[in-house]
């Protein structure tokens, strides 16, 4: 149930305690449990955290896990099409470039109608958060005004999100398509003016440019959207060699470029507020670049899995020293649920390590590692990390409650079985393999609930 239609005081109140256990990744390979501890939340902040003890003050609403569950810091989805929520689970057997004709253009053409429009943006951002994911960077359609919708809708139901308006101006079909190079930056510009409007802070609500991908930007638009991030300190967001037909298109279409890189480089658009999705087929060189320009990854194994795209070695990048998170990519990802994709990034490592030119084990990410990338990794993609992704004194209180199914907490219906021997460390690797949305009780952002079930 969304937080927004509920109004009790207690729900509603921004002075919190909540005690019980705490887990976070303070490091990539670091679990910390914090047993019997009390976080206090004001304004949204946390402001302290230490032992519970049996005196808490009158002044916080006090929030217990019940036994059995954990507090966890909030998901971050870096890669998301919020448009494309309806297709999830319909892809066949297409790849990239077919799937997007086939299944992908009309549904988000579609989405001008903005009574369509509403009924999707609302379930994508309820299903969301049902998920853990609070913080999200969405995807729209070209369209400005249900562009602008889903950032309202998204300020109501109280998600942290960045709202893109997809940019394509070439190589389009006919009925969906910039005009021209200088349409694409307008319409960008009055999605900023309104994100600003409504959220004029960037408190929980910020722009982010979003040329589609090379393929369907002319090299104008890209350099008009790399001036227009440069001026007004934007992010950016858009798609990097996700699959190889895509990559050898590029080459033909950018031939002056060095590289696909180097097209969105040539164009100020490799900086340190860009994200780019998949990164699957990528030279040493391109790697370097990104990590020159401090841009971040949004690593989707689900649908790199789904679309048959390929396996990106996440390790290579991270070792390269190019910041990575995770993204569901919906819909060419089935799945809104970014504990799926740790689940599936650590299986897709090991795929990696039995690649030729791999460094074997090194390439393996653990569950540990793949729950540090959903939460403080997304976190220094999105240049969040001083704000959200783990639990310290100064951070906003942007978390889940999750619930494994023992005692009091028990949650009905739950695939995750715990008989009670298991050790914390063991508790979360069973959320991350067995769970899934039933075990999310509840969810926070800046200390207000906004999903309770
Ligand atoms: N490349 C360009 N557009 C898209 C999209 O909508 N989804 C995915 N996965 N890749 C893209
Ligand atoms: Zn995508």
């Amino acid at each position: 149930m969304l937080r927004s239609s509920l109004t009790s005081a207690a729900a509603m109140s921004r002075n919190l305690v909540l005690t019980g256990t705490f887990i976070h990744t303070p490091s990539k390979t670091k679990l910390e449990v914090l047993t019997n501890t009390a976080v206090f939340v004001e304004n949204g902040v946390i402001t302290s955290i230490m032992p519970a003890t049996s005196s808490l003050p009158s002044t916080h609403h006090h929030i217990a896990s019940p036994e059995g569950s954990f507090f966890f810091p909030g998901f971050i989805d870096t890669h998301i099409h919020a448009s494309q929520y309806p297709n999830s689970g319909i892809f066949g057997t297409s790849t990239l470039l077919d799937w997007l004709k086939k299944y992908t253009f009309p549904l988000e053409r579609s989405l001008a109608d903005p009574v369509k429009a509403r009924q999707v943006y609302s379930r994508v951002l309820q299903r969301t958060l049902a998920n853990g994911t609070t913080t999200a960077s969405y995807f729209a359609t070209i369209d400005v005004d249900t562009t602008n919708l889903l950032a309202d809708l998204a300020l109501e139901t109280g998600q942290r999100a960045f709202i893109g308006r997809n940019c394509m101006d070439q190589e389009s079909p006919a009925d969906y398509v910039d005009p021209t190079p200088e349409a694409s930056v307008e319409r960008t510009q009055r999605v900023v003016e309104h994100c600003r409007k409504i959220d004029p802070e960037g408190k929980l609500i910020r722009p982010i440019v979003t040329p589609r991908f090379a393929p369907t930007c002319s090299a104008k638009s890209l350099r008009g959207l790399g001036d227009l991030a440069e001026k007004e300190d934007l992010h950016i967001q858009t798609h990097l060699s996700e699959n190889k037909p895509e990559c050898e298109w590029v080459a033909q279409l950018f031939e002056g470029s060095k590289s696909y890189a180097h097209v969105y480089d040539d164009a100020k658009l490799l900086t340190p507020k860009t994200v780019l999705a998949h990164v699957v087929h990528v030279s040493d060189e391109e790697v370097k670049l990104l990590a020159e320009r401090k841009s971040g990854v949004a690593h989707c194994p689900v649908s790199n899995n789904a679309l048959g795209s390929g396996c990106c070695g996440v390790k290579r990048l991270m070792r390269a020293g190019v910041k990575v998170g995770l993204g569901t990519d919906v819909s060419g990802g089935y799945s809104c649920s970014v504990l799926e994709n740790v689940r599936q990034a650590t299986l897709v490592s090991s795929l990696v390590a039995l690649q030729d030119g791999s460094k074997g084990e090194e390439e393996k990410l653990t569950f540990i590692e793949a729950l540090w990338l959903a939460t403080r990794g997304g976190a220094e993609v999105m240049g969040l990390e001083d704000k959200v992704g783990g639990f310290e004194v100064g951070k906003e209180f942007d978390a889940q409650l999750v619930g494994l199914g023992t005692v009091e907490g028990k949650v009905k219906d739950s695939a995750v079985d715990v008989f009670g021997w298991e050790d914390w460390e063991e508790k979360t690797a069973k959320w991350v393999y067995r769970g899934d949305e039933r075990n999310t009780l509840k969810v926070w952002v800046a200390g207000r609930e906004v999903y309770s079930k």
